[in-house]
C-alpha cells in the first residue's frame, strides 16, 4: 500500500457555536484549553501518518495556520489547501486532490473528537484493505447526520453496508456517521459522480453510497468508545469532561496557601493564591487565581482572573475573569474576555453562556 495520508477539514463558518465565539474557527475553540484540531493532528501523528493536509476556508484560514504551523511540533508535516466556497465533504476531498494524488488517505473531520485515537483503525485499514472503511456509533438523534443500515449478521459480527443517507427525515437505523473515515483514491471518481444534496453541497455520504454502488468493498466499524461533534455548543460542556476524565496532573504554575486535590493541570505562569482546586481541571497559562474554589470538570483559560468566587463544571475561555460572587456558578461556558462580576443582590448559584467580550454586572 502506498504511504496514508492524512487529510483533516477545518473549513466552515462554525455559526453553531454562535453566540459563544464569533471571532475564531469552530475547531480552533479549545476543548480542556487545547484546540479541538490539535486532538486530530494529534491522533495522525500517533497512528505514524506523517503527511496532513488541512482543508481551510479563506475567513478563518489564517487562524488556523497561525495555531498549528507546519506541523512540526506535531511531529508531521503540514499542507494548507484552501476550498473557497463550504461546497461539502466531497467537494474538500476533490479540492485536495493534488495533494492526495493516489494515495490512500484517512479524513478527519476538525471539529470532531474520538476517543483512543485512530491507530487501531488505521491497523485494520491496512491489514483488511478495503476501498473503504467508515465508522460508526449508535446516538439518540440519527435525523441529524449521515445514517448506515447494514445487512443482518451473525451476533457479534457487522454486517456489510446496504445503503448510506445524510441526514434522513425518518432514519432507518440510529447509525450514524462518525466525521473519521479511510478511503482509498476510489473516492475521488465517486465524489465527481455524485450530485449535490438540498442543502447544495457535495455529501461524502453520497460519495461513499456511490463507492458501495460500484460495487467494492466499504468496511463498517462500530465505534465503542465515545465521539463528539463539538461543532455543535450543547456538546461542548460534554467533550471537556470527557477529555478531562483522561487528565493526567501537572504543575508548573505557582501555589501560594492553596491546595490541590486530584488530577489537575496547572500551566506555566499561573499564580494560585489561597484557593482551592478539585479535579480534574485545568488553569491556562499566566491565569490569576484568588481566594477561590474550582471544583470538577472546569477548563480556566489562558490569562482569566477568578477571584472570591466558586466555579465547577464550566469553561472559561481566555481573557475572561470572574469576581466577587457569592453563589457558585456551575454548567456555563464564557467566551473570550468575558467579565463577570457581582452587583447588589446576589443569588445563590449562576449559570451563565455567554459570548466573546461581554461584560456583565449581576443586580
Ligand atoms: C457531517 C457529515 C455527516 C456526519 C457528521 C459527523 O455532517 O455530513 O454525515 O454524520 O458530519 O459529525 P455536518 O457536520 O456537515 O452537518
Amino acid at each position: 500500500m502506498e504511504s496514508l495520508k492524512g487529510l483533516i477539514l477545518s473549513g466552515g463558518k462554525g455559526t453553531r457555536l454562535r453566540p459563544i465565539t464569533h471571532t475564531s474557527a469552530k475547531q480552533l475553540v479549545p476543548v480542556a484549553n487545547k484546540p479541538v484540531l490539535f486532538y486530530g493532528i494529534e491522533a495522525m501523528a500517533e497512528a505514524g501518518i506523517e503527511e496532513v493536509g488541512i482543508i481551510i476556508a479563506p475567513e478563518t484560514g489564517p487562524e488556523i495556520e497561525q495555531a498549528a504551523g507546519d506541523g512540526s511540533r506535531f511531529g508531521v508535516r503540514i499542507t494548507y489547501i484552501v476550498q473557497d466556497e463550504p461546497l461539502g465533504l466531497a467537494h474538500a476531498v476533490l479540492t485536495a486532490e493534488d495533494f492526495l494524488g493516489e494515495h490512500p488517505f484517512v479524513m478527519y473531520l476538525g471539529d470532531n473528537l474520538l476517543q483512543g485515537g485512530i491507530a487501531d483503525l488505521v491497523a485494520a485499514f491496512r491489514e483488511h484493505s478495503p476501498d473503504a472503511l467508515i465508522l460508526l456509533t449508535p446516538v439518540p438523534d440519527p435525523e441529524n447526520f449521515g445514517v448506515a443500515e447494514l445487512a443482518p449478521a451473525p451476533p457479534g459480527e457487522v454486517g456489510r453496508v446496504v445503503r448510506l443517507v445524510e441526514k434522513p427525515s425518518e432514519p432507518a437505523t440510529d447509525l450514524a456517521l462518525v466525521g473519521v473515515y479511510m478511503f482509498t483514491s476510489h473516492i475521488h471518481a465517486a465524489a465527481r459522480a455524485i450530485q449535490p444534496s438540498p442543502r447544495g453541497e457535495l455529501e461524502i455520504t453520497d460519495a461513499i453510497q456511490h463507492v458501495v454502488d460500484s460495487g467494492l468493498r466499504v468496511e463498517p466499524h462500530i465505534v465503542r468508545g465515545w465521539w463528539k461533534d463539538t461543532g455543535r455548543l450543547e456538546d461542548m460542556l460534554e467533550a471537556n469532561r470527557l477529555i478531562l476524565d483522561n487528565l493526567v496532573g501537572s504543575q508548573e504554575g505557582e501555589l501560594i496557601d492553596s491546595r490541590v486535590d486530584g488530577r489537575v493541570a496547572i500551566a506555566a505562569g499561573a499564580r494560585l493564591e489561597r484557593t482551592t482546586v478539585r479535579g480534574p481541571a485545568v488553569i491556562g497559562a499566566g491565569a490569576q487565581l484568588k481566594d477561590c474554589y474550582i471544583g470538577p470538570y472546569t477548563a480556566i483559560g489562558e490569562g482569566c482572573t477568578v477571584s472570591d468566587a466558586e466555579v465547577e463544571h464550566s469553561i472559561l475561555l481566555a481573557g475572561s475573569s470572574v469576581c466577587d460572587l457569592d453563589g457558585r456558578m456551575e454548567s456555563s461556558l464564557l467566551g473570550r474576555n468575558v467579565t463577570v462580576r457581582r452587583g447588589e443582590r446576589q443569588p445563590k448559584a449562576y449559570r451563565f453562556m455567554v459570548g466573546d467580550n461581554s461584560d456583565i454586572s449581576i443586580l
